[in-house]
C-alpha cells in the first residue's frame, strides 16, 4: 500500500512506519492519522509481521497536531469531528504486536501522545519530549493527560504539561518516559535489534502478555491477577508452549510458529 505522509517497510518480521512530513517537523493531520490507521490495520492483520517500528527518522520525530489545521476551529467543529487522532491511537495502543516509538529530535504534543501509546520508547541523544499545548492555549488532547500520568507519575506529568516544556533524552530517561538512550544515528539500528529480539519470541505468548499488562492496568489487581492466569492458562493450549518447554528440557533453541 502507498501513502503520501508515510513511508511503510517490511522486512524480517519487523515493519517501520515512517512519518514523512519533513516540511512540518512530521506534524500530524488529519491525513496522516487518516493513513496511520489503514497502515496499522494492515500490520495488525499481517502475521508474517511480529514487530513494528514507529519513527520519523533521525532528525524529528513529530512536532504535533497540525497547528494550522486547528487554528480556525470552533468548539462543536473539535466536539463532533470524526477524531481518527483517537482512532490512530486506539488501534496502535491495542495492536496485537509489540510497537517500539524511535525517537529522535522533537516528539511533541500529538508526537509525544502517538509514542505514548506504543509499547517501548528508545530515544536518539538528540531527542526532546514535551507536550507544550498549554502555550497554545489548550491542553493535550490525543490521550496526554491520561496517559503521561499513568506512565512517569501525576507530579511530574502535570509539570511537563503544565509549564509546556521540552525535556531532553537523557531527562525523558531519568523519569520512565524513554526506554533507553541510544546515539541518534544508532537509533533505528537499535530499534530493529529489539524488535527483531521480540520478534523471535512466541508470538501467542508476547500477544498474550501485552494484553495482561495493558488489560491488567485498566482493572484492580485482583480482577488483573485473575485475568493474566485466564491468559496463563490459555497459553497451555498453544504448539508454541510445547516447543518452548521441551526445547529447554532438549537443551536447544524454540522454534516458534506463533500457533
Ligand atoms: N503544526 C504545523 N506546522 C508546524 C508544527 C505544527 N505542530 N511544528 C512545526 N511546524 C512547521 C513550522 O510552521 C515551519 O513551517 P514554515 O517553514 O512554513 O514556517 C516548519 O514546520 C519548521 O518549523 P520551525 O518552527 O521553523 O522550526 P524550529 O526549529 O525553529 O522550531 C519547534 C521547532 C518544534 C520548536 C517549533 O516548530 C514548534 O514549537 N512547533 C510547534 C510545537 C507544538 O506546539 N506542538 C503541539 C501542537 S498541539
Amino acid at each position: 500500500m502507498n501513502f503520501e505522509t508515510l513511508l511503510l517497510s517490511i522486512e524480517d518480521g519487523v515493519a517501520t512506519i515512517t512519518l514523512n512530513r519533513p516540511e512540518v517537523l512530521n506534524a500530524l493531520n488529519q491525513h496522516v492519522y487518516l493513513e496511520l490507521i489503514q497502515a496499522a490495520e494492515q500490520l495488525a492483520n499481517d502475521d508474517e509481521v511480529r514487530a513494528v517500528i514507529i519513527t520519523g527518522g533521525e532528525k524529528v520525530f513529530a512536532a504535533g497536531a497540525d497547528i494550522r489545521d486547528m487554528a480556525m476551529a470552533g468548539a462543536l467543529d473539535i466536539a463532533l469531528a470524526d477524531r481518527p487522532s483517537a482512532k490512530a491511537l486506539e488501534i496502535i495502543e491495542n495492536m496485537p504486536k509489540p510497537v517500539i516509538a524511535a525517537i529522535a529530535g522533537y516528539a511533541l504534543g500529538g508526537g509525544c501522545e502517538l509514542s505514548l501509546v506504543c509499547d517501548v520508547r528508545l530515544a536518539g541523544e538528540n531527542a526532546k519530549l514535551g507536550l507544550p499545548e498549554i502555550t497554545l492555549g489548550i491542553l493535550p488532547g490525543a490521550g496526554g493527560t491520561q496517559r503521561l500520568p499513568r506512565l512517569i507519575g501525576a507530579g511530574k506529568a502535570k509539570e511537563m504539561i503544565f509549564s509546556g516544556d521540552f525535556i531532553d533524552a537523557q531527562e525523558a530517561l531519568r523519569v520512565g518516559l524513554v526506554n533507553k538512550v541510544v546515539p541518534t544515528e544508532q537509533l533505528l539500528a537499535e530499534a530493529q535489534r529489539l524488535a527483531k529480539r521480540f520478534a523471535a519470541r512466541g508470538a501467542v505468548a508476547l500477544r498474550m502478555a501485552k494484553s495482561a499488562i495493558d488489560e491488567g492496568l485498566r482493572m484492580d489487581l485482583q480482577a488483573g491477577l485473575q485475568y493474566e492466569h485466564q491468559c496463563f492458562s490459555l497459553l497451555f493450549a498453544t504448539q508454541d508452549q510445547k516447543e518452548g518447554m521441551e526445547a529447554f528440557l532438549q537443551k536447544r533453541r524454540p522454534n516458534f510458529q506463533g500457533k
